[in-house]
């Protein structure tokens, strides 16, 4: 039995804005921003569209794939994603910047809004290592249950909205996606030859650090007070430097660990998607373990870092656009609030 991968989709809102649209409006450059991170641009989430918003669009998109509908349009199309949800058994979102604090979960709106009621839905928690730890819950529930069959999983983010505007160090960093792949419990073996899906995953997190990446405000331990006036919104505030050094450490340990326990080299590895926060964290990483840049997957200079979006905006926009062929083994690696990080090892 193999958990495969056989949809990928990506939801990107259309306004741009570049470094130099931001240079106009904070005191930073592109030269500063390109120099220090990769990112040339990010894009940005009109006022009326939430999480949700964004995690359907992509859904949508895994799901046509997934179908077989993607050349579809118009009433054909909607029949045949109707049909298609109605095939889930499962939607796990991961994502910091959900519709609502608490309750309802994203991934309940979005089970509703695409009509897939038979799945459970449920949100996960991690931060930029969301959907690593998102993929391997939905794997998880997918094994432990002959019944279920088929998951949703994605990661969307409208992180410009908590950005605190005000702070050029953490306010160029982000923008706002999202990416969902559909999971399918297959019969093809998944240890062995012709091994398939998801061979493997690490997950590990470091909560000491916790305060180093943190939405202070608004949560239990600090909530907004009746009569309290607001003078920011709850905002991610961020230790750069030490989210910096726990994220080189972490690449390059997780990904050494994932090659030992499948016994393979990097050679093996077709391609490595990694979380897009900072081309320089990759840099850093792959020349630690002697890995050639050209086997990291960035597109960190189009969207800057989406958190949980940005894995699988990278995995569907490197699928579609016929980078990753059947057999190929993908690594993705990823860090984050929390602190946590993680890894997958996929055969596509
Ligand atoms: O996805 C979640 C995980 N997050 C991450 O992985 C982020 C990890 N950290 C990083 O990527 C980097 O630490 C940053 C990109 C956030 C910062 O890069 P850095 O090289 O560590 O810069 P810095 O914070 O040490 O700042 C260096 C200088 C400072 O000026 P002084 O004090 O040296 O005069 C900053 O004030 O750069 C200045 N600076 C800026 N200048 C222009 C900070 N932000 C900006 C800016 N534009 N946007």
């Amino acid at each position: 039995m193999a958990i495969e991968v056989i949809g990928t989709g990506r939801a990107i809102p259309p306004q741009r804005i570049t470094n130099d649209d931001l240079a106009k409006r904070i005191d930073t450059s592109d030269e500063w921003i390109r120099s220090h991170t990769g990112i040339g641009a990010r894009h940005i989430a009109g006022d009326e569209t939430a999480c949700s918003d964004l995690a359907l669009e992509a859904a949508k998109n895994a799901l046509a794939m997934a179908a077989g509908a993607d050349t579809l349009t118009g009433a054909e199309k909607e029949a045949a994603l109707a049909e298609a949800a109605l095939t889930l058994d499962l939607i796990v979102l991961a994502t910091a910047t959900g519709d609502y604090p608490g309750s309802p979960s994203t991934a309940c709106i979005v089970q509703d809004k695409l009509g897939a009621r038979n799945a459970a839905a449920m949100d996960v928690g991690a931060a930029c290592s969301g959907f690593i730890y998102s993929l391997e819950t939905a794997a998880g529930l997918l094994s432990i249950n002959k019944n279920r069959k088929r998951a949703l999983v994605i990661g969307s983010e409208i992180l410009t909205r908590v950005a605190d505007w005000t702070d050029r160090g953490t306010c160029v960093l982000f923008g706002d996606g999202a990416g969902a792949v559909i999971i399918e419990k297959t019969g093809a073996p998944s240890e062995g030859p012709g091994k398939r899906g998801l061979l493997r995953t690490i997950l590990g997190a470091d909560g000491s650090g916790a305060e180093h990446l943190i939405f202070r405000r608004g949560g239990s331990r600090s909530p907004f007070k009746i009569g309290e006036t607001v003078v920011k919104h709850s905002c991610i505030e961020m230790n750069g430097q030490a989210v910096y050094n726990f994220a080189v450490k972490t690449v390059t340990d997780t990904i050494g660990r994932l090659l030992e326990q499948e016994g393979i080299t990097i050679a093996d590895v077709a391609r490595i998607i990694p979380h897009q926060a900072n081309a320089r964290i990759v840099q850093a990483a792959g020349k630690r373990l002697g890995i050639p840049e050209e086997k990291f997957f960035l597109n960190i200079g189009e969207y800057a870092n989406t958190s949980s979006a940005s894995i699988p905006i990278a995995m569907d926009e490197l699928n579609r656009k016929g980078g990753l062929k059947r057999s190929d083994l993908l690594l993705t690696i990823g860090f984050g609030g929390g602190l946590t990080y993680g890894g997958n090892l996929i055969v596509w």
